[in-house]
């Protein structure tokens, strides 16, 4: 979800401007993901370098994380939707943290889809805990080293249990991945489009799907491959 402080600086506002007008094109996108029967979406809120901001920006955004997930809990219920963090969750402020921790408890039952929250979350943290637990684990004698393969690893990933995203949106054009899920984007489609996200709405991600639609899979093979069966 990229754009906001530019989206602000072309109103004239400050960046926590464009944050704050973030929220609509959040609610939008979950409730037609949902609708569309998306079973997973993850939302890349907060990165592991985002702390590097000013503070004043850095408390803003989680207050107005606090704030959200309060006032959208609700919303997520009525959806069925699930609610889940990935991230270091335990470097957020407290408050954070225990909304977070009643949104996932009270939304536990949500069969629906299951929102990610990416918070204080970067591509190169997650395989560095990863690393340490495995470690951790195989010192202990309870895996051992001839035993680990990707199924391994994956299983030792923020997103254990969670299939590989299908399909990558970032708004306002810029062309990388910004340590977001590297090990799980190894085959995932990247849908780049110039809007800045509080401008992004509905019809955007279902354009953003269409464009998806169109797309040959291959994962390596030959196109002629995929229409033999
Ligand atoms: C995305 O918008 C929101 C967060 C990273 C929290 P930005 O704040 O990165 O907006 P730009 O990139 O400065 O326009
Ligand atoms: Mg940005």
């Amino acid at each position: 979800m990229d754009g906001n402080g530019r989206w602000a600086k072309q109103k004239g506002g400050l960046r926590i401007f464009g944050h704050q007008n973030a929220i609509t094109a959040v609610r939008e996108t979950v409730e037609s993901a949902a609708e569309l029967g998306v079973k997973f979406l993850t939302l890349y809120a907060f990165s592991t370098e985002n702390w590097n901001r000013p503070k004043h920006e850095v408390m803003a955004l989680m207050q107005l994380l606090v704030h959200t997930i309060r006032q959208e809990t609700p919303t997520l219920l009525k959806n069925n939707i699930r609610l889940q963090a990935i991230g270091q969750i335990d470097s957020l402020p407290a408050s954070c943290q225990q909304e977070l921790a009643e949104a996932i408890a009270l939304t536990k039952a949500g069969a629906g889809m299951t929102l990610v929250l990416a918070l204080s979350y970067s591509g190169r943290w997650d395989l560095t805990q990863a690393a340490q637990r495995m470690a951790t684990d195989i010192a202990a004698g309870k895996l051992r080293p001839e035993a680990v393969n990707e199924q391994t690893i994956e299983q030792y990933l923020a997103t254990a249990g969670m299939p590989d995203p299908e399909l990558l949106i970032r708004t306002s054009g810029e062309q990388r991945i910004s340590n977001f899920l590297l090990w799980q984007l190894a085959y995932t489609e990247l849908y780049i489009t110039d809007l800045l996200w509080p401008d992004f709405r509905r019809e955007h991600f279902y354009d953003a799907i269409q464009a998806y639609q169109r797309r040959e899979r291959r994962f390596g093979k030959t196109s002629e491959q995929l229409t033999v069966s």
